[in-house]
């Protein structure tokens, strides 16, 4: 199985560290955007021009089989689009996980954390309409502007993040919130310093495990074997931080990175 994984930079990488726990016998090529990051204060037209863009670059290029959109905000913006486009191709998204924590909350008090794009779409509105008739809940969301920037310029411990967190989450901490729902594939990179903000117990949610598990189930159904090695190929189209690539990824030795302009 050829499998192709984007993002608009590193927060892609904590899907592929799952992955790496569960696919086998693949070769998954990784584009993250950063020239065109951060993708969560860009306007819809621009994150889905991107989407397909580097869409069609996989296919012509490596000839995939399955795409995994590790980018809750270009899911939001792009995800119908591709599956429209691309109908044979397997197309797995990253949405909140705001299902799970509302089954995991013991206070009915859950923080959404995401990119002012995310939580502006349709998409994210809709998954919470739906899913307020299923328990009493109250949602505390919060948009993170400039927390993706940080966290691309390797600050998840800097004095600026410590102190954007402490902002955004004093009202959750302040109701109880027991339950953080991480509505960006950047942010479990500094779910460490959520927890120290909190100062409690706390859920943090991410689907990175079940996007691999889906993954496995899909490709199974086409014939993949799951046996053998997992290679991974990155990519970027500017610069990215290649000391934080191999502390994401630790333990895994095949992967090779190389610059390209799409
Ligand atoms: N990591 C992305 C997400 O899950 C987008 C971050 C950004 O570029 O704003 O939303």
């Amino acid at each position: 199985m050829k499998i192709g994984v984007f993002d608009s930079g590193l927060g892609g990488l904590t899907v592929v560290q799952a992955m790496t726990q569960v696919i086998k016998g693949a070769e998954l090529f990784y584009i993250a955007d950063t020239k065109n990051a951060p993708y969560g204060e860009k306007t819809h037209e621009q994150i889905l021009q991107y989407s397909l863009e580097i869409t069609q670059y996989f296919i012509d290029t490596h000839q995939i089989d399955a795409l995994i959109v590790a980018c809750n905000t270009a899911t939001s913006a792009a995800i119908q689009h591709l599956r429209k486009h691309y109908p044979s191709l397997i197309i797995i998204g990253t949405e909140p996980g705001i299902k799970p924590a509302i089954e995991l909350t013991n206070t009915g008090k859950v923080g959404v954390l995401a990119t002012p794009a995310t939580l502006k779409g349709d998409k994210y509105q809709q998954l919470v309409n739906d899913l307020a008739l299923e328990k009493d809940v109250v949602l505390f969301e919060q948009a993170c502007p400039g927390l993706v920037e940080q966290i691309e310029k390797g600050e998840m411990h800097g004095s600026i993040t410590k102190t954007m967190l402490e902002v955004w989450l004093t009202p959750m901490r302040e109701n109880s919130v027991d339950t953080i729902v991480l509505g960006c594939t950047h942010y479990p990179l500094v779910g460490e310093v959520i927890k120290r903000v909190m100062q409690r117990d706390l859920n943090l949610i991410h689907t990175g495990d079940a996007i691999a598990k889906r993954l496995l189930s899909l490709g199974q159904e086409k014939g993949h074997k799951n046996d053998g090695k997992l290679k991974i190929t990155l990519y970027s189209t500017d610069n990215i931080d290649k000391q934080i690539i191999s502390h994401i990824l630790e333990g895994h030795t095949e992967v090779k990175q190389i610059d390209i302009q799409i």
